[in-house]
């Protein structure tokens, strides 16, 4: 089954590439991600749990899912240090266990570029975040030249989901994310490489809207 994860090579290296990323600029990226939000919020994805430390006081409560084993040990482990209250739940973006409109906003980092099926991972965000509510997201995007999404195209249609835990290049993130219905209200777009020895990545972040 599609949404059934065990990269257990993957999910050490990311981690580690991840502790790079934080001080190469991640951290600031995550503390503007979560800066708006508040109330309930949900986190898919949530890895090792890197965006807990900065959610703000203004966050009752976050749920996060993590399908990944190790990563979800990973991410206990850094919600039981965090300042707001963070349960880790195992669960898959693509069937979200909770009732239409029960949260405030939806949080999406380095994720949409991974879940099986974006446009159903999308829908549902929708789904459980309350009209007005809000997604904030931080993801690595589709290029613009066209050269460089064409590599990014052959890249996930050959190797690169295969050794990046089902990562995608060339996915065209905030286009989707207003297909599915939200109204984006903030989107800065920059290149970022997250380590010494990776080429930079255009790289969105922003705040949309469930309508
Ligand atoms: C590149 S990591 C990003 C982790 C974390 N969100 C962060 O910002 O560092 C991608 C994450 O997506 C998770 N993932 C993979 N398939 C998923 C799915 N179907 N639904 C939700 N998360 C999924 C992986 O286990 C991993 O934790």
């Amino acid at each position: 089954m599609a949404d059934q994860v065990h990269h257990p090579f993957f999910a050490r290296v990311y981690t580690h590439l991840s502790k790079l990323a934080e001080e190469r600029g991640g951290s600031e990226h995550r503390r503007s991600l979560l800066a708006g939000t508040s109330g309930r919020v949900l986190e898919i994805g949530a890895g090792a749990g890197a965006n807990f430390a900065h959610y703000p006081s203004t966050v009752g409560e976050v749920v996060a899912i993590e399908p990944e084993a190790h990563l979800r040990e990973l991410a206990r482990g850094a919600a039981a240090e965090a300042a707001v209250s963070v349960t880790v739940l195992e669960g898959h973006g693509s069937a979200l266990a909770f009732d239409e409109g029960s949260f405030d906003a939806g949080v999406a980092s380095l994720v949409l570029c991974t879940v099986p099926d974006q446009r159903l991972a999308l829908a549902e965000l929708f789904r459980v975040i309350r009209p007005g509510g809000t997604l904030h997201f931080y993801e690595h995007v589709r290029a613009r030249s066209r050269g460089e999404a064409r590599v990014q195209d052959l890249a996930d249609a050959t190797f690169w989901p295969r050794i990046a835990g089902g990562c995608h290049l060339g996915r065209d993130t905030s286009a989707a994310i207003a297909a599915a219905g939200f109204q984006i209200e903030s989107c800065e777009r920059f290149a970022f490489s997250p380590a010494r020895y990776l080429p930079p990545a255009a790289h969105i972040l922003g705040a949309a809207r469930r309508p």
